[in-house]
């Protein structure tokens, strides 16, 4: 959605602001500001586009203060421009807000009534100005924020600091994060601990319906019902470095590279390279008795659901259901009594993701997360939390996350396989003596120096690209075709190929780039026949295979790459590479902007 950041202290604020609002970007950079004040003034500083427009401003004026809040915005309501930027001001307060305020209509025309016209086309510009017509009737901040909690609806972490209490922060979190680091004789709040990280790594977080009043050497903290609570103050395990690129022009480049290594973590947490002894951690129920799986994510995470789907029915019987998590709780969703719900997340911020987890949850759901971040709001409402080892993931198209989870997902699939005796021992040995090869598998690729310009170069100048993919790795196809729109804004779809003659193969003309998922697998036979109707139709086939694949197929397709054979059930894994690596060369190709495409954020 958005980050916001405030300090309140003795030095000045504006620079270590900047810098903690550049740690997290990852959540918007739709645009920036900062406020301060400064001899019992508000200050303010904005800039659309980036944070590095707001760097450039910052330099132009001069913004002080010791009390300060800034934002980085993921646009909602109102195009990003300056106007619609953060903080907004009413009077003598400024607001950082990251969320949606449902009412804010109906406030508004409240404010019309009265002659308050708003100046921006925001959700946010209503609680500023609540806040200041409370605090203007003579309330004190304590009062202010419980007159203004109990007006706004919605989704909020919020902000709030006002001229004439310059000694004051106010905060309030309702669905979005939002964490405290305790300094000496300085606070600290940003939606995440990342962001506070390297400012102190005593970290307390406000749940949900918290609000604070903030002074330089104390936070109180206040819960739904207005009574002063203790929220536990934690050492954070979140990185204080800044992140860089290393030998990398992109950072999605270099966690893709990164993919081979930090796979080999994440199985080591799980699996014993020794023994080969598979641990998971303890569930709040018996997988032998477990009725239904239900998965929820969203975007690249629902496709680590999806091939989840695959595995867990086929190795431990366990009926799987896979939903988008901003479907799932509008569905009114039938969920088996003792069931268990598995939330994937990179993030665990997502919101849509963990409105589903709560769904479940008062649903009676026993709550699995599956995270990258094990501090992120997911991972705390969860009463079992599985890793993934896959260091930040700053690029907002995820690649190493992905393939982490995936090998999580597996591990899990063939440890309860083995537990409800689905999966005998041989099958499952020979499904994880191959995994432990994957490091060295996906290695070997990077090292094969396969050449990817002649195809990205083609696909750059394609108005549309169509993935196809079979069975396990029909996933893989729609994950392929998303990493493509992220990055190089051409449009791709994902089919399960079987299902092109049912309608998309109407898209099909003489050149239409075909990139096609198609280890000789199981599903190889029928694959081969969808691929032969794309050429029929003057498609232009890239073929992703191994040797007995590449053998069969290789003169149908225009570009071929060759991929190491592997267990069948381990190639949604493998096959994830080169549909990142494709996407990624496209857009260089394309000239895109990476790490930060238009129109997204790594957390929404
Ligand atoms: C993937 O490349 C995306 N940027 C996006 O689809 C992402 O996977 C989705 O927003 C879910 O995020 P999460 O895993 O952090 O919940």
């Amino acid at each position: 959605m958005c980050g916001i950041v405030g300090i309140i202290g003795t030095e000045s604020v504006t620079q270590r602001i900047l810098a903690a609002l550049k740690r997290l970007e990852y959540r918007g950079y739709d645009s920036a500001g900062i406020s301060t004040i400064n001899k019992q003034k508000i200050a303010r500083c904005r800039a659309a586009g980036k944070l590095s427009n707001l760097e450039q401003e910052l330099n132009n004026g001069t913004l002080s203060g010791t009390i300060g809040i800034g934002h980085t915005r993921w646009a909602t309501h109102g195009v990003p421009n300056v106007e619609n930027a953060h903080p907004h001001v009413a009077g003598k307060v400024a607001v950082v807000h990251n969320g949606i305020i449902e009412n804010y209509q109906q406030l508004k025309e409240e404010f019309a009534d009265k002659g308050v016209l708003m100046q921006t086309e925001t959700d946010t510009e209503v609680v500023a100005h609540l806040a200041s017509q409370y605090l203007e009737a003579g309330m004190q901040p304590t009062e202010m924020m419980q007159a203004l909690l109990s007006k706004i609806r919605g989704a909020f972490a919020l902000l709030i600091m006002t001229a004439d209490h310059p000694d004051v922060l106010l905060a309030a979190r309702k669905s979005s994060p939002l964490a405290i680091a305790h300094g000496d004789g300085e606070m600290f709040l940003g939606s995440d601990a990342l962001a506070l990280a390297h400012l102190s790594r005593k970290i307390s977080y406000l749940e949900d319906g918290d609000w604070a009043i903030i002074t330089k050497d104390e936070a109180k903290i206040y819960n739904l019902e207005n009574e002063v609570i203790d929220r536990p103050i934690l050492i954070t395990e979140a990185s204080d470095k800044t992140p860089d690129k290393g030998k990398y022009r992109h950072y999605m480049e270099k966690e893709i590279h990164e993919q081979p290594e930090v796979i080999g973590y994440t199985l080591a947490s799980y699996r014993n390279p020794t023994t080969g002894k598979i641990t998971l951690p303890d569930f709040a129920f018996s997988p032998l008795k477990l009725p239904k799986l239900t998965i929820v994510a969203a975007g690249t995470s629902f496709y680590a659901g999806m091939v989840a789907k695959y595995w867990f029915e086929k190795l431990a019987r366990i009926p799987t259901e896979v939903d988008i998590a901003s479907e799932f709780r509008y569905r009114n969703p039938v969920l088996i009594e003792n069931g268990a719900s598995l939330f994937i997340s990179q993030s665990g911020e997502s919101l849509d993701t963990l409105m589903a987890q709560r769904y479940a949850r008062d649903n009676g759901q026993n709550i699995i997360s599956l995270v990258n971040v094990p501090e992120s709001t997911i991972a705390r409402e969860s009463d079992t939390v599985l890793r993934t080892l896959a260091g930040p993931e700053i690029s907002v198209a995820s690649t190493k996350a992905f393939t982490t989870q995936l090998i999580t997902l597996l591990t899990m699939a063939v440890h309860w396989g083995q537990l409800r005796g689905t999966l005998s021992d041989e099958m499952a040995s020979s499904i994880m003596d191959n995994l432990t090869e994957m490091p060295s598998l996906l290695a070997a690729i990077f090292s094969d120096d396969l050449d990817w310009g002649s195809v990205s170069k083609e696909l750059a100048s394609s108005r549309d690209v169509i993935y196809l993919g079979r069975g396990i790795n029909f996933p893989i196809a729609l994950e392929g075709a998303l990493k493509l729109k992220e990055v190089s804004y051409i449009h791709a779809e994902g089919y399960a190929a079987g299902e092109m003659k049912h309608g998309p193969i109407a898209l099909l003309e003489k050149g239409v780039p075909v990139v096609m998922v198609a280890p000789h697998d199981e599903w190889f036979e029928k694959t081969s026949s969808n691929l032969k109707e794309a050429l029929a139709r003057g498609a232009r086939v890239v073929l992703l295979s191994d040797d007995k694949g590449i053998e069969k197929l290789h003169e149908a397709a225009t570009w071929v790459f060759r991929m190491p054979e592997v267990h069948q059930m381990l190639t949604p894994i493998l096959y994830s590479l080169p549909v990142q690596l494709l996407a990624y060369h496209t857009a260089r190709q394309k000239g895109t902007e990476i790490d930060q495409p238009r129109n997204l954020a790594k957390s929404v």
